[in-house]
């Protein structure tokens, strides 16, 4: 099981071992050029290539991309369509070059949403994908916190039906390992492109104490470089994990 930071203080580095990035900004990216929306998607979906390899030289273990919330049902559904297309699309033809640099493939969320096409799609992907160490990348699809943590509270229960008649002895531990993220440690950076300051139903329980970066760049246009920003911003703060700077300074 990993570590929580609430209960006891993680050892941090110079670069995240962790990066979760809320991937914002493809349909403005698209409007400032005059094209349709799905474009922007389309482009996009570069800009997860160059990060998930400027991820790999870095030595980043675990990558976490949001590409598709519980809440995006609610656009247009053509445009819903055109996501799933290219969340298809995406997994039959780069499977083969992720798996070949180590990359272990995870898709978090309720997948029983979608078509049986995409959930054996993505299960084939993980499977393929299951003895890769090199970089952890999961994809969150339907993905929603408040969702997260109902759904380990359900299957806790179920697996630990003793719990429910004595609520008290619930602790973090116990919740921790139905979490959709169990087999990671916490995020260390947080990345949001596209201008807003906020956390739209993310991992809200895992970014308790996340550093949070927010950048006004939309996120086709990311690259490499910019993603060097956010870690040499990163490096400069101080996790103190409730601590006091004058204790992080002793020996
Ligand atoms: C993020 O870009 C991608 C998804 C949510 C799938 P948006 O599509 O939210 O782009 P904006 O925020 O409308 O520019
Ligand atoms: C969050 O982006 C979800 C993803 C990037 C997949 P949204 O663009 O949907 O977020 P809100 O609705 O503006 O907060
Ligand atoms: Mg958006």
């Amino acid at each position: 099981m990993t570590l929580s930071s609430t209960l006891s203080v993680p050892s941090a580095s110079a670069i995240p071992r962790h990066l979760a990035i809320i991937m914002d900004g493809n349909g403005r990216w698209a409007t400032r050029s005059f094209l349709p929306r799905t474009a922007g998607h389309a482009r996009g979906l570069q800009a997860v290539k160059r990060v998930v390899e400027a991820c790999g030289q870095h030595g980043v273990e675990y990558l976490t991309l949001f590409a598709f919330s519980s809440e995006n049902w609610r656009r247009p559904q053509e445009e819903v369509s055109l996501l799933m297309r290219l969340f298809v699309q995406t997994l039959e033809r780069e499977i083969d070059k992720l798996s070949e640099r180590g990359v272990r493939l995870r898709v978090i969320g309720d997948l029983d949403a979608f078509e049986p096409r995409l959930q054996d799609l993505i299960l084939q992907a993980q499977e393929r994908t299951a003895q890769n160490t090199t970089l952890h990348l999961t994809i969150a699809a339907n993905y929603g916190g408040r969702w997260d943590i109902l759904q380990a509270t359900q299957h806790m229960l179920k697996a630990q039906p003793q719990l429910a008649a004595h609520p008290e002895k619930i602790n973090e531990q116990s919740l921790a390992p139905y979490l959709s993220m169990a087999f990671a440690p916490e995020p260390d950076l947080f990345i949001r492109t596209g201008g807003e300051q906020r956390i739209s139903n993310f991992l809200i329980w895992q970014l308790a104490y996340t550093e949070l970066y927010f950048t006004d760049r939309y996120w086709p246009d990311i690259n490499a470089q910019h993603l060097q920003e956010a870690f040499d911003w990163y490096a400069t703060r101080e996790r103190r994990f409730g601590r006091t700077s004058a204790q992080l300074s002793q020996p």
